[in-house]
């Protein structure tokens, strides 16, 4: 029997500090490792999972269509390029409303067959309220705090991280959009500033705002830019915490068909 899913939270104190995009390259990363993922979007303020992926946003079902005993396929949708599974989420003003679809969605894709299940939060203490619901169920779960160099980011950053103490979710910081620049902190003060221990280092890359605006993940369209390269990493780190190295299940085909489909995509045919 294959062991239940791995967890990643990609959440965040603050708004615009880059989980949208981090969550979706890692789960094309980890995907093309040989890994099978499931992205769940429970932004209920900016979904913003299926414009990254270019997935269409209308016409499907999402995370707060889920109802107990909805089929979960009735509610995937698939990244064509990668195979990475997808349940997107649409604007909600009740984020109440969201608990219980997050909740049952957890649920049943705990007995599905996901090495990764990876899900993309609100700004804000939503995941720990999620998760504290059931965590003690659930050990094998991880978060990254997602945050950029400046003051008011990493300072907020050290609340989320004892608001996941709190609830026993074990949590790493993600730095990203490092610049390089000399009136940047530097890595090792937020570290020791946020109190928790770094799980990865992003650069400021233009490859990650040519892949938005093509709705194609950085990590596919420019595998050796910068940003890439620190998502191979992120990639591996997750797969040193899951314990899942080496459970890769690399698919005949797979490997190869998501560049093919890029093509088609870009050049048609
Ligand atoms: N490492 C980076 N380099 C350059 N631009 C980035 C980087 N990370 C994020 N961005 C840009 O910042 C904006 C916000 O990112 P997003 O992933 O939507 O943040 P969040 O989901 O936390 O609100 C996007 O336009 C994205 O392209
Ligand atoms: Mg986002």
């Amino acid at each position: 029997m294959n062991s239940p899913p791995f967890g990643i939270i990609v959440s965040s104190q603050k708004g615009g500090v880059g989980k949208t995009t981090i969550t979706s390259n890692l789960a094309v990363a980890l995907q093309q490792e040989g890994y099978s993922i499931l992205i769940i979007d429970a932004d209920y303020t900016n979904p913003a999972i299926a414009f990254h992926l270019g997935l269409p946003s209308t016409g499907s079902k999402k995370l707060m269509d889920y109802k107990r005993g909805t089929k979960l396929k009735n509610i995937l949708q698939v990244h064509q390029p990668t195979g990475v599974h997808v349940i997107t989420a649409r604007h909600s003003g009740r984020p109440a409303a969201l608990l219980p679809s997050a909740i049952n969605v957890y649920k049943a894709v705990m007995i599905g067959d996901y090495d990764f299940i990876i899900v993309d939060t609100p700004p804000g203490f939503f995941p720990v309220a999620v998760w504290k619901y059931f965590g003690r169920r659930l050990p094998n779960i991880y978060a990254f705090i997602v945050t950029v160099p400046f003051l008011p980011s990493y300072a907020s950053a050290s609340k989320l991280a004892k608001l996941y103490d709190s609830v026993h979710i074990k949590h790493g910081l993600v730095v990203n959009r490092i610049k390089g620049k000399r009136f940047e902190q530097s890595v090792g003060d937020i570290v020791s500033t946020v109190g928790d221990e770094l799980a990865a280092q992003l650069p400021e890359d233009d490859a990650v705002e040519i892949g938005v605006s093509e709705h194609i993940p950085a990590y596919l369209l420019q595998r050796r830019a910068p940003f890439s390269r620190g998502i191979a990493r992120l990639a591996q780190r997750c797969i040193q915490i899951s314990g899942r190295s080496g459970a890769g299940k690399v698919q005949e085909g797979r490997r190869g068909s998501w560049l093919r489909e890029l093509f088609k995509r870009l050049f048609g045919g």
